[in-house]
């Protein structure tokens, strides 16, 4: 049976050389191809400094640290996000506040930040969901008043642009953070970034990066040219020579990656457009969305079918996902002491959401027969 699932990657001839390349070379890791691949990536955003993590979860741990997260702060952030944005925090002792979302895109609701704000806040952490920016000049105005950093999440957001500027450019925050796991928009297998203008914070995510040892400016004298020091307590969340190289091949198809999303969700809104069943996402005037995720919201009326719906797609192959389960009602958060209804609009869109495919391979045949399928099953009498 044709498997047809939420998101996938395309690895293509060149990004197999690309790799075996690395494979026959003197270096698998720490070597050559690291720096060319955090190079390749601060020219596409535009940034002055990339550092390439071992995962998004990894490179979102190194930048809250770079900032000096710790247990006395707390930190905003969006419900509906992968629970990655907000453990990272915990991993430093911080507190997570949720900020509940937009209905229609799922972005944190910047009209209700500020009125989550205390003297604790340390940092905020804006969540472009689905690859659709947040309005991030909004946030700006907002928290700049309160002296609070801001680091984008933009795991799903490589290749948007908010208004003219590409989302990696750190224009309206200290950094920005993505991913490269293979349902993204372009993978290294697992991988991540963080980029920022700050040469600061460069630093910083360097030494934590390599269990904050440096080979650089020591606190003491050198022994001798095999000294190294370990200044802070880091992490081994290094991304090798391998992965970098897949990295650098792949971003070379980016803008071809983030067209063929783009055309598919035409083809989506061709189909969808006036649907009894479904309401459609829709990019804000500011954004230009590299569509990570192709998300939808069932109508009132047929959310109870939502169950159905999905185990009657998997057994055609048809494999929905649903982004996300607000991160605060998951056991773990519960425990730490978060009621359910802190954020009803996003546990609303919780009910709604179901991520329908899009990727590279995905064919219009493919996205008829999903549509199609999805009318069949919602549009039988229950
Ligand atoms: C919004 C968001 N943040 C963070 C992450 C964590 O990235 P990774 O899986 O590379 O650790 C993900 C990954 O799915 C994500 O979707």
């Amino acid at each position: 049976m044709r498997i047809i699932s939420y998101g996938r990657q395309y690895v293509d001839d060149d990004d197999i050389r690309a790799v075996v390349d690395v494979l026959r070379s003197d270096f698998l890791t720490q070597g050559p191809k690291v720096k060319e691949f955090e190079d390749a990536l601060a020219e596409y955003v535009g940034a002055k400094f990339v550092v390439v993590f071992s995962n998004g979860t990894a490179a979102l741990h190194a930048a809250y640290n770079a900032v000096g997260l710790s247990p006395k702060d707390e930190f905003i952030t969006s419900p509906i996000t992968f629970v990655a944005t907000s453990n990272a925090g915990l991993y430093l002792g911080a507190v997570p506040v949720f900020v509940d979302v937009e209905a229609d895109t799922g972005n944190i609701d910047v009209s209700k930040v500020e009125e989550k704000i205390t003297g604790r806040t340390k940092l905020i952490v804006p969540v472009h969901y689905a690859g659709h920016p947040v309005d991030m000049e909004r946030l700006y105005d907002v928290v700049q008043r309160h002296g609070i950093r801001i680091i984008e999440d933009a795991c799903h957001a490589l290749g948007a642009r908010y208004k003219d500027t590409r989302v990696g450019f750190p224009l309206y925050s200290d950094m920005v953070v993505f991913s490269f796991h293979p349902v993204k928009h372009i993978t290294t297998g697992e991988g991540g970034a963080v980029a920022t203008n700050s040469e600061c914070l460069y630093k910083r995510l360097l030494l934590f990066r390599q269990h904050g040892i440096t080979k650089h400016r020591f606190v003491n004298l050198s022994d001798g040219p095999w000294y190294y020091e370990m200044q802070e307590l880091g992490f081994n969340y290094r991304l090798t020579d391998m992965q970098s190289a897949l990295g650098i091949s792949q971003l070379r198809k980016l803008g071809m990656f983030v067209e063929k999303r783009r055309q598919i969700v035409s083809w989506y809104e061709k189909l969808l457009g006036n649907n009894p069943y479904l309401d459609i996402p829709k990019e804000r005037e500011y954004a230009f969305s590299s569509w990570h995720l192709y998300s939808v919201r069932l109508k009132e009326d047929y959310i109870g079918r939502k169950r159905e719906l999905f185990e009657r797609l998997a057994e055609d192959g048809i494999r929905l996902q649903v982004h996300y389960i607000p991160v605060y009602m998951h056991p773990y958060y519960q425990k730490l002491g978060y009621k359910v209804g802190i954020c009803p609009i996003a546990e609303d869109f919780y009910r709604k959401e179901m991520s329908l495919p899009i990727y590279y391979l995905l064919t219009e045949d493919d996205v008829c027969y999903v549509v199609s399928r999805i009318h069949e099953i919602l549009g039988e009498q229950v």
